[in-house]
């Protein structure tokens, strides 16, 4: 129900043309009736043969409403449609800053085709929120009343007929449609999704697919859920055929009835036989304001499931029952922080007495000192601990090497430190103040990361370069890639620096995809290097050379190397190896050989294996 509110709330914003809409909706369907009266009138009228100047008056009237209607109709679209459209775009431009600092941690689990889907699809979906949920029982309700009010002019009896088919037609009609049609339209919305996914699916891993001879297979589930899509979609239309039969039952039975009633009120001489086609006709044409009923309730569950789907991805202040949420529950919790984040992002500058939250730090570059204090942490709160009890410190400018195997935790502790992740217990901190403390995109902005799943943009190479740092010249540009070992290579294809790398760097090999983003980190010349297997996907020649120019750019800094290659080592101040979770052993490459434990024999058998 919140998503009715949220919906609502955003709508509102727009109240005054909402009114005039709705206005012009009324007087678009009062248009119709007029026009449908006004024309039995001028027949019943015309059979007297009274003389034609009597007659002028009707025939202006029918004349009147007949234009009348269609520019009242044109004008309330117009406005109905534009309210949509600023609605539609606000929602586009609100989730994508929601979604924006969440990236990529709690995105991580979602899809990008879902993703996608959720900013296409169920944003789109909101348009029905205002033309076919929220204004058509609004309409009808001034409709019902002005024309009751009309009928009341000549029995009271009439209007009661009015209003109980319009409860039947806009009340019982829709409730019946809701409970033949429960859950349909949520069912679509999941569908549609699922539908988008199959899809992307079968794109992306086309290869895999070929190879593994599973393309049947995978077209079978796309039909399946196509055909179930389908389905939903028939039993809908049946139902909207079925409800629009329904209505015009009524509506027609309604007409009867103040057709019946009208005659036996001009057996009684209570109303004169001229206006019998008009009440009768006139009740035909007010049903146009009942006929969109029938499917509010499946237009309003789609808009519900659509709008959750969206709001799930928000934080918990965008739908504004977020502030009284448990102290301790953690990705709340998370979610506080960035948005606070967000809010701060839009006017993030260097000047600290201009930012809108001057509560929020600045790193210090003399004063970069990186500690973990008994670190606990987990994904989940229903997952294992990823993290046990670490602690330790990395006094700016020295360097430490995180070993151990797959899974240990390794990347868990970059997470922490670029706070995609928050840790649940103990405490990270940088300088003398914890890492909440600072201001996010700042304390990113002092970090370099070469991450494991480099992620490249389809895009050219400069502007993959340029990320880093816009604001760097060509010469820089192509030092750096030089740096990188990558400049020979660039130089080699037709285009050159602007050469189109495609979807996520498809066209480059995996090392090459690396050096490009090692050079990304160059250019960045962060005060801190994180190095998650920055070379790893290299033959051992590139690798090494890579590294030297790696170890090179680590002079100075503070830096933290993720690393399955043990060769280098000895210049690391100091070597933690991780396993499950722990820090079993630390020291430096010397102490930790002489000790000759776990990381002894890991170096062994690395030398070994090379
Ligand atoms: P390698 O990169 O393979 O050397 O491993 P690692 O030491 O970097 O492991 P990492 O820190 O990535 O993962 C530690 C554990 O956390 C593993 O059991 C993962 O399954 C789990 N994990 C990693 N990322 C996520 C995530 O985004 N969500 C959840 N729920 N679990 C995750
Ligand atoms: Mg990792």
């Amino acid at each position: 129900m919140k998503s009715i509110g949220w919906l609502t709330r955003l709508m509102l914003a727009y109240w005054p043309r909402i009114l005039l809409a709705l206005f012009l909706s009324v007087l678009t369907i009062t248009s119709h009736i007029g026009l449908m009266a006004a024309s039995a009138y001028l027949l019943a009228r015309a059979a007297l043969h009274p003389p034609i100047l009597d007659l002028m008056v009707t025939i202006v009237g029918v004349r009147f409403f007949g234009l009348s209607r269609a520019v009242f109709r044109y004008l309330e679209r117009y406005l109905s449609h534009d309210v949509t459209f600023r609605v539609l775009s606000q929602i586009r431009v609100k989730f994508y800053e929601q979604i924006e600092p969440l990236a990529p941690a709690r995105l991580g689990g979602l899809r990008s085709e879902d993703l996608l889907s959720r900013i296409v699809a169920d944003v789109e979906t909101q348009q029905n929120f205002y033309l076919r949920v929220f204004a058509p029982p609004i309409a009808a309700f001034f409709v019902l009343i002005g024309y009751g009010i009309f009928l009341a002019n000549y029995d009271i009896r009439l209007s009661y007929i009015l209003a109980a088919c319009f409860v039947i037609a806009g009340v019982i009609v829709p409730w019946l449609v809701k409970r033949l049609g429960q859950g349909i339209g949520a069912q679509i919305i999941f569908l549609k999704a699922h539908l988008n996914t199959q899809v992307a699916d079968g794109l992306l891993g086309m290869t895999e697919l070929l190879s593994y001879h599973q393309v049947g297979d995978h077209l079978i589930k796309f039909r399946e859920t196509n055909d179930e899509l389908i389905e939903c979609e028939r039993k809908i239309t049946k139902l909207a055929a079925f409800s629009a039969a329904l209505t015009g039952l009524i509506a027609n039975l309604g007409m009867w009835l103040i057709l019946v009633l009208g005659i036996l009120l001009v057996e009684k001489g209570r109303l004169n036989g001229v206006n019998l086609g008009m009440l009768a006709l006139g009740t035909l044409s007010s049903f146009e304001a009942v006929f969109p009923l029938a499917l509010v309730p499946h237009h309003l569950e789609q808009n519900l499931v659509s709008a959750d789907r969206l709001l799930d991805l928000m934080k918990p202040e965008e739908t504004k029952d977020g502030r009284d949420r448990k102290k301790h529950d953690y990705n709340r919790e998370n979610d506080k922080i960035r948005h606070e984040d967000s809010r701060e992002h839009e006017d993030s500058s260097k000047n600290e007495d201009s930012r809108e939250n001057p509560g929020k730090l600045i790193p210090r570059a003399d004063n970069l000192k990186l500690s973990f204090q008994e670190v606990s942490f987990r994904y989940e709160k229903t997952e294992p601990w990823v993290l046990k009890d670490v602690s330790f410190t990395i006094p700016q400018g020295s360097k430490v090497a995180i070993v151990g195997s797959s899974g240990v935790g390794k990347t868990s502790i970059i997470n922490l430190i670029l706070r995609f992740w928050d840790c649940e217990k103990g405490e990270i901190s940088l300088g003398d103040h914890s890492l909440p403390e600072y201001d996010i995109e700042e304390l990113r902005r002092i970090i370099g990361v070469v991450t494991q799943k480099t992620y490249l943009f389809n895009a050219t190479i400069k502007e993959n370069l340029l990320l880093a740092k816009p604001s760097a010249t060509n010469q820089e540009l192509m030092d750096t890639a030089r740096q990188a070992k990558l400049h020979e290579f660039i130089t080699s294809l037709p285009n050159g620096y602007d050469s189109y790398i495609g979807e996520g760097g498809f066209k480059l090999s995996g090392g090459q995809r690396q050096r490009l983003a090692i050079a990304r980190v160059l250019l960045k010349n962060a005060p801190i290097l994180i190095l998650d297997e920055a070379a790893a996907g290299l033959d051992s020649i590139t690798e090494s050379e890579v590294l030297n120019e790696v170890y090179r750019l680590m002079e100075g800094r503070t830096t933290i190397l993720i690393t399955h290659n043990f060769s280098g080592l000895e210049i690391m101040d100091e070597i933690l190896l991780l396993k499950e979770g722990r820090i079993i052993e630390r020291g430096t490459h010397a102490e930790l050989l002489q000790h000759e434990g776990a990381y002894w024999e890991l170096w062994k058998r690395d030398r070994f294996i090379n």
